[in-house]
């Protein structure tokens, strides 16, 4: 194990009805409130109006920020920062998935901030302050709700980057299963997926003796493989919804990642697909991930060895650890293929037209990965395996 520091300040609601709980929350930051959202899913499931009454009762001053994109633009951030600046907002409330989360980190930075929020993205500025936040989540999937991490793009010139900060961790997030029963089923299988993929970027290191993380990283994936299938084809079931939103949140909250860093190429080489062609971060992922696993397979066998084992049930017996390592990649493909996710990059019409651009996005900060550092040679692998 490495040293480390472990710290997450977000307090987590977690059940049934705890949207009430707003009126304790917000009132402890302020009374004037950015309410941020997406292109209308909280208007067609109700989230929207108990969350307006909810902060009615408490004598809030509400103004709004709608049309948060799925891949968040830096365009929509410069609105909510203006909207902070003119109208002295004290407190942000994100309602939605990541996107709406992530956006709302960066307009809370921004806010306090005389320059371009874009600056922190690209690193150029480090936040010195931010504005409180809370938030609302309606879909299982990034983490983003209990970490500090916030994914934007930048249409204008095809970049999306993860930047974050110790001020972007959430007050508090309220996580209601029920929020999550209107999403629909695409959404539900990509949310599965990116939540997988946070553990699998998190396992693949190189870092010894990481006995109860590994456990608790198969625990996880153990728990979302049981739970999906079920899940996807029944998706009004309170308890599987409920079990999937927690594993989401673990997931990526930083519990799981004490004592050495994952590898994340694979979040990098995805976030620049996106960057180009704006399909779903988690279909992307989906995609890339087993080639990716495959790719670098040669690095650390034994850690595909062990997953294949103790995840797929791959027998070990007479088999090298690259075979077995193999079995279980493929049983991870085929795992997310039957509960509906995409394989190939041309589910989504991509061809190897634009594949040297996504590969320049992608280094564009230089070589990346901690299992295995990528070069362009090899992004450019991965991505034609992925066609
Ligand atoms: O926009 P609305 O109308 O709200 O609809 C959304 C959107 O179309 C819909 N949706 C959300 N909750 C719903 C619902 N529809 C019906 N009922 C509900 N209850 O779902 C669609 C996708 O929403 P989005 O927020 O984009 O999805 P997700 O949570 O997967 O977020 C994806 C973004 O997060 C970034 C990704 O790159 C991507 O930009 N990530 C952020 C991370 C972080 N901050 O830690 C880590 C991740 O790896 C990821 O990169
Ligand atoms: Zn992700």
């Amino acid at each position: 194990m490495q040293n480390f520091t472990y710290y997450n300040p977000t307090k987590l609601i977690f059940g049934k009805d705890t949207l009430a709980e707003l009126k304790n929350e917000i009132p402890q930051y302020g009374k004037k409130v950015l309410l941020v959202y997406g292109g209308g899913s909280i208007k067609r499931n109700g989230i929207y109006d108990r969350t307006m009454a909810t902060l009615k009762e408490i004598g809030a001053e509400v103004l709004e920020l709608s049309g948060v994109e799925p891949n968040p633009r830096i365009s929509t951030v410069r609105k909510g920062v203006e909207i902070c600046k003119q109208a002295g907002i004290e407190v942000l409330l994100a309602v939605g998935g990541g996107s709406v989360i992530d956006c709302t980190k960066a307009i809370a930075a921004g806010a306090l901030y005389d320059g371009d929020p874009w600056d922190f993205v690209i690193k150029k500025a480090i936040p010195e302050k931010a504005l409180p936040f809370g938030t609302v989540l309606t879909l299982a999937a990034t983490g983003s709700e209990m970490n500090s991490g916030s994914v934007i793009t930048n249409w204008e010139t095809h970049e999306k980057y993860g930047w974050g900060s110790p001020l972007t961790f959430p007050k508090f997030s309220i996580l209601d299963p029920a929020h999550t029963i209107t999403v629909p089923k695409n959404q539900t299988i990509y949310g599965i997926v990116d939540m997988m993929s946070h553990v699998l970027e998190s396992y693949f290191h190189n870092v010894t003796n990481t006995p109860l993380q590994d456990r608790m990283c198969e625990s996880v994936l153990l728990t979302v493989i049981e739970a999906a299938p079920k899940l996807v084809n029944d998706l009004e079931n309170y308890e599987l919804r409920e079990t999937i939103l927690l594993n989401g949140t673990i997931a990526l909250n930083g519990s799981l990642q004490m004592g050495y860093r994952g590898d994340w190429a694979t979040h990098n080489i995805e976030h620049a697909v996106s960057a180009v062609y704006d399909i779903p971060h988690a279909g992307g992922l989906a995609i890339l991930f087993p080639n990716w696993i495959k790719h670098t397979l040669a690095t650390n066998p034994s850690r595909m060895k062990q997953l294949a084992v103790r995840l797929f049930g791959v027998d070990p017996q007479g088999k090298s650890d690259e075979e077995v390592a193999l079995e279980g990649i493929g049983a991870l493909r085929s795992f997310w293929s039957s509960i509906g996710a995409p394989s190939r990059l041309a589910d989504y019409e991509i061809d190897d037209s634009r594949l040297e651009e996504i590969a320049d996005k992608a280094i564009a900060r230089g070589e990346f990965g901690n299992f295995q550092k990528l070069k362009k040679e090899d992004v450019l692998r991965i991505l034609q395996a992925s066609l």
